[in-house]
């Protein structure tokens, strides 16, 4: 008999309306184990997480810790039963510090009763930021912060509040592999101290790098628990989409057509510098490079979100200066952000309205037509990219992280834009997914499309591109095409040397 496993949750089931989330699901995690879980887009598994984090409440089912039934009605309930969590939408207060996040709720005590030892809190905040290997500055408000910095400060909040079960949602997304290697020993440090963790991610490279157990799910149930050295890539992948699944990422090979998009010497102070860019009709442009990089600031430089210094945008041989997003996408450009909550989504609103949002312009409200014409473009898409969703009227917050991403997708093609950017398209998407959004990019392509991909997964980048881009340090550091890039080749740019 294996002995009381730390956390064991049993016969975990919650419906939402229109949606089985989880259905009589059983999950343990045994101290000092690396638990992966995986699953396709809204098969459940962050729900099973905010159950146990006491976020979420279950409809039926038991968790135990340490054999011992374990009230988690509430997440103060959860913490203090020593249930750590990070969620995979991040749960910062974007004014607060780093330091006040990461110690929110528990900032130590100044010299005088009732106030916070605001030196001790940012000294503190350094050492656990440190340790990471990351260089942040622990007094800098958390909304200035790219995405992978926000992560981190998430991951150092689990990481102090001495919590002996830990799960993870998808804290690798945003990360570059320097950071993710110092994730991993921090993960490591935790499992030698005998903390359980949890972990969620869709790169299954990862599992096999970092977990002891693998429990894969589907449609909100689980489909089997094992150990990770039993079952190989194909086989996880079977487990999770029901089906064998090659998946091939490639560009079709198309000739690319005139200049669309063009940037010349564009410099913005600080991020920019004398960036030179172009992008054809029907052609896919890759735009890899470690995470600060510059190539966000470029992409909002290109969509008239941030101004710029210097240098120039042409579109079709045109001059153009846009002054905001709005005028960009008048003028047929599209931006996938990475940043979905902030920029990509409106929460509040319906999948369907989330989708025909950015071509309000081109649908008026009181056309019959064009209302059932916009109700029918957004039905194909949510098939196209199967949005997993009970109906297009359903709140796009009520959908899984993967699935809101999707309709950021889906929110672009239905625009018809002639030139699309796409700053981390798949980021978080299943693998089954990710081969219907290449295949997309391949359609929009084929159409006269031209997209400018930013992507820190190789793969995708060399499957994808015609043609790469790597920055460096706010410039463009060198260009490879198709035939001659490699991993190694764009690494060495990306870092500048050995
Ligand atoms: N508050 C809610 N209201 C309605 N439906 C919900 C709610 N929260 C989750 N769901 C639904 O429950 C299902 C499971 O979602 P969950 O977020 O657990 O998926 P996931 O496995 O984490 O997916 P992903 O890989 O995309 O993050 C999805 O169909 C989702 O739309
Ligand atoms: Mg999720």
């Amino acid at each position: 008999m294996s002995p009381t496993p730390l956390l064991s949750m049993q016969g975990i089931s919650r419906q939402y309306p229109g949606v089985q989330a989880l259905l009589d699901v059983d999950f343990e995690v045994a101290a000092g184990e690396v638990h992966a879980l995986v699953g396709e887009n809204g098969a459940g598994k962050s729900t099973l997480m905010k159950i146990l984090a006491g976020a979420e409440d279950r409809d039926s089912g038991e968790i135990r810790i340490d054999g011992k039934q374990a009230p988690i009605a509430s997440p103060q309930q959860a913490l203090h039963l020593g249930i750590g969590i990070i969620y995979q939408e991040f749960n910062l207060i974007p004014y607060l510090s780093v330091a006040e996040n990461i110690f929110l709720g528990r900032e130590p005590a100044g010299a005088l009763p009732g106030f916070v030892g605001f030196a001790r809190m940012y000294r503190e905040a350094q050492e656990i930021i440190n340790g990471l290997g990351v260089r942040l500055d622990v007094r800098a408000p958390v909304h200035r912060l790219p995405v992978a910095g926000q992560q981190m400060v998430e991951i150092a909040k689990a990481a102090s509040q001495q919590a002996r079960i830990i799960a993870m949602d998808e804290p690798s997304a945003t990360l570059t592999d320097h950071e993710l290697q110092n994730l991993f020993s921090l993960i490591r440090s935790l499992k030698s101290r005998g903390v359980g963790i949890i972990y969620i991610s869709h790169r299954l490279e990862e599992i096999f790098e970092i977990a002891d157990r693998v429990t894969v799910m589907r449609d909100g149930r689980r489909v089997g628990t094992c150990p990770v050295a039993d079952l190989d890539r194909d086989e996880i992948i079977r487990m999770m989409v029901g089906r064998d699944l090659k998946e091939k990422i490639s560009k079709k090979a198309s000739p690319a057509g005139e200049i669309l998009l063009e940037a010349r010497n564009l410099t913005r102070r600080g991020s920019l510098e004398n960036i030179d860019l172009t992008l054809r009709r029907g052609e896919v442009v890759g735009l890899a490079g470690l995470v600060g990089a510059g190539r966000t600031e470029l992409a909002r430089a290109l969509f008239g979100a941030d101004p710029f210094d210097s240098g120039e945008i042409r579109l079709e041989g045109r001059r153009v200066r846009f002054r905001s997003p709005q005028d960009a996408i008048r003028h047929g450009i599209g931006l996938v952000t990475e940043d979905r909550k902030a920029l990509g989504l409106i929460l509040g609103m319906t999948v369907r309205e989330n989708i025909t949002l950015a071509n309000l312009g081109a649908l008026s409200a009181f056309d019959f037509i064009n209302a059932r014409q916009e109700k029918e473009t957004a039905h194909r898409l949510i098939r196209d990219l199967a949005i997993k969703t009970p109906s297009p009227e359903q709140e796009a917050q009520n959908l899984s992280g993967g699935n809101q991403q999707k309709v950021v997708l889906a929110k672009w093609l239905f625009t018809e834009s002639r030139a699309l950017i796409f700053d981390e398209p798949t980021r978080g998407i299943d693998v089954g997914s990710k081969v219907e959004i290449y295949r997309l990019m391949n359609r929009l392509v084929e159409s006269g499309v031209g997209i400018l991909m930013i992507s820190s997964e190789l793969p995708e980048i060399l499957g994808m591109s015609d043609r790469i881009l790597v920055m460096r340090q706010g410039r463009i550091a060198g260009e490879l095409s198709r035939e001659e890039a490699t991993q190694e080749k764009i690494m060495r740019l990306a870092t500048g040397g050995e």
